[in-house]
């Protein structure tokens, strides 16, 4: 069908021909029979395309969720310290078994977990990790904590995803680590990261806070790299408000992991290293323990979802779903991400486009605002004295030149993407919600210039 415009009906007919038969002929009557009007925006007064409907609520919960809370509360065993066998190392067990991990420590946040990690694996000031713009916080603040230099590179377009070429342009000979992020739960172009750091002898750290159970090649997320980092945070496919964990296959890395997370202190209770103090709480893992015997039927259930709304986005030009790197063989759909295409719709911005889509009962969200290489953080760390105590003069004003991620910018005005850890869990009718509202603003686009 190519770029082409094409009316939404025609968007249909087209698809119906192919591998949309089974979904076109709900659009169109259901579509017909709730709006008896489909020439009206709903922000322009039209009748909205979904109305009194609400999506899967988010966090998860369920009674054994509560009874799992409350048998803690019971059992005076409220830190991982008092028992081997509690919430915390329980969960721990169950984690690493849940994707496909020799060992697991759990920490108290994702950023808590990347920080450990850095720290266990000897890096600190002097050196550099290349990571992400595109992502949260957190994934920088690991590396910054621990006084290294977090070093963006830019992001492939279509995938959101680090650009592998671009990290291999910014090692320097003080990069030590590569820390890719899994953005929106999807795998990042693993195979060309691990050449590049094998290549460079780089480690690495997976961020997979988002990409709980992805797998990769047939591997699960977060055991590509030396250590992989979840976070538990409430938004995310796993939750229990705050949390994260680290996972890995080699015992001596992952008990350095134990100790810098445990203070310092050594499962032998001896204290060895520098290290914060980032156990989770047995009420966290509590939660996690809760919700545990579902969570694959939600994984997959998410997969199904966003696998039938990119068929049914298939084809047409106004939105371009996330790309997925060969070898992707499941996503968690933390999120689920598209690029908007302005130019096929009149040119109207993109927070626009967002706008009318909620109107029609579909909230989409435009997700980073702005990359992390543009806030005041690089600014502060450049005029610190503590980074000009470690870095040279030299290397600061290198830094502060080559900041720009152009291709981030971009992702970052073009984004729309679906809050998928509760949305992506609903109906097939939820799904052929959010194409219908998008389709809809598609061929009623000369109205935007009237927002
Ligand atoms: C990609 C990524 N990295 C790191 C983090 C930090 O995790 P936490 O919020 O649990 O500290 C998050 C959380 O949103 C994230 O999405």
């Amino acid at each position: 069908m190519g770029e082409k415009d094409l009316t939404r009906r025609q968007f249909i007919a087209a698809a119906s021909a192919g591998s949309l038969a089974a979904s076109s002929s709900r659009t169109v009557h259901t579509y017909g029979n709730i709006t008896g009007d489909d020439s009206n925006l709903a922000i322009l007064g039209g009748t909205p395309i979904r109305r009194n409907k609400g999506w899967p609520e988010w966090p998860y919960c369920d009674d054994d969720v509560v009874e799992s809370i409350v048998a803690t509360t019971k059992s005076r065993i409220w830190c991982r310290i008092q028992s081997a066998s509690g919430t915390v190392p329980t969960w721990e067990e169950k984690f690493a078994n849940l994707m496909d991990a020799k060992y697991c420590v759990a920490t108290g946040s994702g950023t808590q977990a990347l920080h450990t990690s850095v720290e266990a694996l000897g890096i600190g000031p002097g050196d550099e990790v290349i990571t992400s713009p595109y992502t949260d916080p957190g994934t920088i603040s690991s590396i910054i904590s621990a006084r290294a230099l977090a070093v963006l590179a830019d992001l492939d377009r279509e995938s959101y995803q680090l650009d592998p070429e671009d990290v291999e342009r910014r090692i320097t000979e003080n990069t030590k680590a590569i820390m890719p992020v899994h953005m929106m739960g999807q795998p990042a172009d693993m195979d060309s990261i691990m050449r590049i750091a094998k290549k460079h002898n780089l480690k690495v750290i997976e961020d997979a806070a988002q990409a709980h159970l992805s797998v990769y090649k047939g591997k699960k997320l977060g055991t590509i790299g030396d250590l992989g980092c979840f976070s538990f945070q409430s938004s995310k496919t796993i939750a229990c408000g705050e949390g994260g964990a680290i996972i890995g296959n080699d015992e001596q890395l992952m008990d350095q992991c134990y100790t810098v997370h445990n203070h310092g202190t050594s499962r032998r209770g001896v204290t060895e290293v520098i290290g914060p103090k980032y156990r989770m709480n047995e009420f966290e893992a509590a939660v996690l323990l809760g919700q545990l015997a579902g969570v694959e039927q939600r994984f997959l259930r998410r997969n199904e979802n966003a696998a039938y709304l990119t068929s049914r986005l298939k084809g047409f030009p106004g939105v371009r779903p996330q790309k997925l790197y060969e070898g992707t063989e499941s996503g968690s759909f933390y999120l689920y991400g598209m690029t908007y295409k302005k130019e096929h719709f009149n040119n109207a911005d993109r927070d626009t486009f967002l706008k009318a889509v909620a109107a029609e009962g579909v909230n989409l969200g435009g997700y980073v605002k702005t990359g992390l290489h543009t806030q005041p953080w690089v600014d502060h760390i450049l005029d610190s004295e503590v980074y000009k105590k470690m870095y040279s003069a030299k290397r600061l004003e290198q830094y502060r030149d080559e900041r720009s991620c152009p291709v981030c910018d971009q992702v970052c005005q073009e984004m729309a993407m679906v809050w998928a850890s509760g949305p992506l869990l609903g109906t097939r009718e939820d799904m052929d919600d959010i194409a219908d509202a998008i389709l809809k603003v598609y061929e009623n686009r000369d109205q935007l210039s009237r927002i």
